[in-house]
């Protein structure tokens, strides 16, 4: 691992709230959070951003059906929104919402300059319109005369409207794409928008809408609200106060030296790999480094969709199994860059095999033996006595650079299994070295003292790596272990094996994760986690 001070910026797309979140947006979150506390271990300055998009036809009308107007009915979603964050333990740095002043003034400025300097020119707009995704389309880009994103009805709809001049930046896109093949993972994603929208030749752009109002007001033309995406995309500058008095963080984050890395679903691959690079290119600024696309999480009968009653929210998880349990299940699952399938009993298995059994098994016999055969003080670390300890040495050391090689390519999965394969190793030491032997033998105590300490230094390293992905659980193993402050960080992790020496474990010695009953667990499941 680098130890590095340097910056680095990630963002979730910002929400729509036009509905409750479910599991599919907490897994987009979840993965930045576990990304952002990843590089803040690494010593990184980190800025990570999420927030609320709050604009258009959309939420005006469901609005309207909850008798209450667009402002309130986002306060309120905001709120509800920014306490879930707050149940789940998410660092973010700040939330962004479309509605605040900070935003919106950003937004009319960047629009005028844009204007200013013919990037935004008048025109009319004819088009296919699809409502839910609040996007206009060509009849070729229509499937089956369907949106293509959605596959909803579309319908035709004509309006006085502002265009920007994407057509003129598809040379310097494409040449960009040339120059960073590796921004995008998976890199298909890359090759899917270059091959069907940019090398054809991208299409003027219609960034201004009449037919509502529920939306950032052109300055010079107020009877037109700027088009939503254009709007959104801008959240990840308003928040770092991008054309504000204080440009102090803009100045810090948005640079060159900053990583700056956006998350993202599938479906919005497009606006963000094509109309953000060209926005910020018409602005002068400099490009992302990084899109993180993942796919989504479906259910066994298809998407999560309200008609359905398949929507699975968060909420009932968490009072039912704490923070870490879905938080590591979507992770470690869903495989990053496909679409992954949730189902209760996958959850259950998945939890119960690595958490209550993998990882609270060796926690609990180990810590158990600490105390029994050393009255719970961790034995002085020598030396690795014979090719077991000298194995388990290895395999810690080895699992320790693949972490980091892992999760310095974002591949978080991967990077949770190099985890566990130590753990499970471990498990397996216990089982070879057989300590319960060594006890009854007199003249085995050092052999003894030495399992007992690698099985505590074990315990330490792979917790120390897992503080980004479990949350309460890891810590709780570290303080169990009474692990001093100066040892729970990554940099100490480049110490010799053994840094875990002649401490006095914690008295109350507890499982870390509840093993949990398929059957019972799996018909609570049923019963709660479809409604909020
Ligand atoms: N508001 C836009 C983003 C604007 S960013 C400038 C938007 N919002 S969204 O609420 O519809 O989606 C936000 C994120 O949640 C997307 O990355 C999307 O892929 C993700 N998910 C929504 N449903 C999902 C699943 N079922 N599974 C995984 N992620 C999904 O798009």
């Amino acid at each position: 691992m680098a130890i590095n001070k340097n910056k680095f910026y990630i963002s979730t797309p910002i929400y729509y709230p036009s509905g409750n979140l479910h599991i599919g947006h907490v897994y987009t979150t979840f993965m930045c959070d576990a990304i952002a506390r990843y590089k803040r271990a690494c010593g990184y300055d980190v800025f990570f951003l999420t927030g609320t998009d709050e604009h258009g036809q959309k939420i005006q009308d469901v609005a309207k059906n909850n008798n209450i107007t667009p402002i309130e009915y986002v306060d309120n979603m905001a709120n509800s929104i920014t306490n879930l964050w707050k149940d789940f333990a998410i660092t973010n740095d700040d939330f962004i919402r479309t509605t605040q002043p900070r935003h919106e003034k950003v937004v009319q400025e960047v629009f005028s300059y844009f204007l200013q300097n013919g990037d935004i020119y008048l025109g009319e707009y004819e088009g296919w319109y699809c409502k839910p995704c609040e996007s206009f389309f060509t009849t070729s880009q229509l499937v089956d005369g369907k949106c293509p994103d959605c596959g909803r009805e579309v319908t035709k709809e004509k309006e006085e409207a502002y265009f920007f001049k994407m057509s003129k930046y598809t040379d310097k896109l494409l040449d960009f794409y040339k120059r960073h093949e590796n921004i995008v993972m998976p890199s298909s994603r890359l090759k899917e928008v270059v091959n069907s929208f940019i090398e054809p030749g991208l299409e003027d752009l219609c960034v201004s809408r009449t037919s509502f109002d529920w939306g950032v007001k052109v300055k010079e033309n107020p009877k037109h609200v700027v088009y939503v995406w254009l709007d959104a995309l801008l959240n990840y500058l308003s928040a770092l106060n991008y054309r504000n008095n204080d440009e102090t963080k803009f100045l810090k984050y948005w640079n060159e030296d900053c990583e700056k890395v956006h998350v993202l679903g599938k479906e919005i691959t497009r606006f963000h790999l094509i109309y953000w690079p060209v926005f910020l290119m018409a602005l002068n600024l400099p490009l992302p480094d990084k899109f993180l696309v993942h796919g989504w999480i479906v259910m066994k009968d298809g998407k999560m969709s309200k008609s359905k009653g398949n929507v699975v929210y968060p909420e009932p998880l968490k009072e039912m199994y704490g923070i870490d349990m879905l938080r590591y299940y979507l992770l470690r699952e869903i495989p990053f860059c496909e679409d992954g399938i949730f189902t209760p009993e996958q959850f259950v298995e998945r939890c119960n095999a690595d958490l209550a059994n993998t990882y609270g098994n060796l926690v609990h016999r180990s810590l158990s033996m600490i105390k029994k055969y050393f009255n719970g003080l961790i034995p002085n670390y020598e030396k690795a006595f014979n090719d077991l300890d000298y194995d388990l040495e290895i395999t810690c050391k080895n699992s320790i650079n693949n972490f980091f090689m892992k999760m310095d390519n974002f591949d978080v999965t991967n990077a949770i299994s190099t985890i566990f394969d130590t753990i499970t190793k471990a498990n397996k030491y216990i089982e070879d070295s057989k300590p319960w032997a060594l006890a009854k033998d007199e003249t085995k105590q050092k052999e003894l003292a030495s399992v007992m300490s690698h099985l505590a230094n074990v315990i330490y390293i792979t917790s120390t790596l897992l503080t980004p992905f479990l949350i309460e659980g890891s810590n709780k193993v570290l303080d169990m272990l009474n692990v001093p402050e100066n040892l729970r960080n990554y940099q100490a992790l480049n110490l010799p094996f053994g840094q875990l020496s002649n401490i006095h474990i914690s008295e109350n010695i507890t499982p870390v994760y509840a093993r949990l009953d398929m059957e019972v667990e799996v018909q609570r499941m049923k019963e709660k986690i479809y409604s909020k």
